[in-house]
């Protein structure tokens, strides 16, 4: 299925960058021209330094996909993220053409990445988003959680992050919901450590689970809990990354999750801004506010070099 790092860790330094393009039959040349050039281009970084773990992800938002490759089918459930509204959250949707998910163990060799995908698509797109974000401690998200522990691993996350035969054009093609969040971090601070606690649903200095008996009903690790009609647990693949701006009084989280279905993750972000039953919304939010909210296409690495050549 060949599909792009997809099912990996968040790495140790990560950007995100999100592109618009104004004009889809005029990037559609340059776009094509890139597509055929980025695996050299992360291959000479790789070659040059080897140990950092350098990876690059290219998606597509759902109008885009459709301006640039016309004659092309679409993954089944690609659209544009709808925003999710609840009583109290809503789950923003804002705009994205272009969505590059850069990780290394090193800032600078990614920003080195960076500036060539921007030199080489500077003339069809505008700046629409980038988000700089680091490995916080022992891998913690800024509210100081450990995060990513219950990631599905090896074959699992594979099965959870990519497309299988039930959209065979697409398979080991990937759904990237993205959403920047930013926190209350003065308010979450004030909450004394075992309500924290209570929130995630996991215990905050070495990230034991709480037992079941012990987490309430809007704990994060409970509402974004589901399983399927038969009762298979529904997983998916978060690399999400930690931002920050002290200065600033900024504090983010930077949600990326894959899945092979975004329904899962629909599902999962359902639970959280609307809840289920309707009201019983994720405690987390009280302290974190989506500030953007797009879903991208992330072809296989095959399907890339097709689109390289159509
Ligand atoms: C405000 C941003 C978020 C933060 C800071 C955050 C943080 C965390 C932390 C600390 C955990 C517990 C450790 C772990 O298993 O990884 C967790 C679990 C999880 N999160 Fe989030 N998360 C955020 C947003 C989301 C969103 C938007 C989704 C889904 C759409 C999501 C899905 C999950 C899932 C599926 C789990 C595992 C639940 C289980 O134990 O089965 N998270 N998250």
């Amino acid at each position: 299925m060949n599909p792009q790092d997809i099912a990996h860790r968040p790495g140790e330094s990560a950007i995100f960058i999100i592109l618009g393009l104004p004009d889809y039959a005029k990037a559609q040349a340059p776009v094509k021209d890139f597509l055929g050039k980025a695996p050299a281009l992360v291959r000479s970084l790789a070659n040059r330094f080897p140990d950092l773990g350098i990876s690059l992800n290219l998606g597509f938002g759902a109008q885009a996909w459709t301006g640039l490759f016309p004659n092309r089918p679409k993954p089944k459930e690609l659209k544009p993220f709808e925003e999710i509204k609840g009583q109290k959250h809503v789950a923003v949707s804002t705009p994205g053409d272009l969505f590059f998910h850069l990780r290394a163990s090193r800032l600078d060799v990614i920003v080195e990445l960076a500036s060539f995908i921007s030199a080489d698509l500077a003339e069809v797109s505008v700046p629409i988003d980038e988000t700089h974000g680091f490995r916080y401690l022992d891998s913690r998200a800024i509210i100081g959680f450990v995060d990513g522990t219950e990631n599905p691993e090896a074959e699992a996350a594979l099965k959870a992050a990519a497309i299988g035969e039930e959209d065979p054009e697409f398979i080991g093609g990937s759904y990237a919901m993205t959403q920047k969040y930013l926190h209350d971090l003065t308010a979450w601070n004030q909450l004394p450590v075992e309500e924290q606690e209570k929130v995630i649903g996991r215990r905050k200095y070495d990230d034991r689970e709480l037992t079941d008996e012990a987490k309430p009903d809007n704990a994060h690790n409970v509402v974004t809990n589901i399983s399927s009609e038969d009762g298979e647990e529904l997983k998916i693949v978060r690399a999400n990354i930690a931002f920050a701006n002290p200065s600033k009084g900024e504090y983010g989280t930077y949600f990326i999750g894959y899945a092979g279905t975004f329904s899962t993750t629909k599902r999962m972000l359902e639970n959280m801004f609307v809840g289920n039953p309707i009201g019983n919304t994720d405690r987390l939010l009280e302290y974190s506010r989506a500030i953007s909210g797009t879903l991208f296409f992330v072809p296989s690495k095959d399907l890339l070099a097709e689109l390289a050549e159509d």
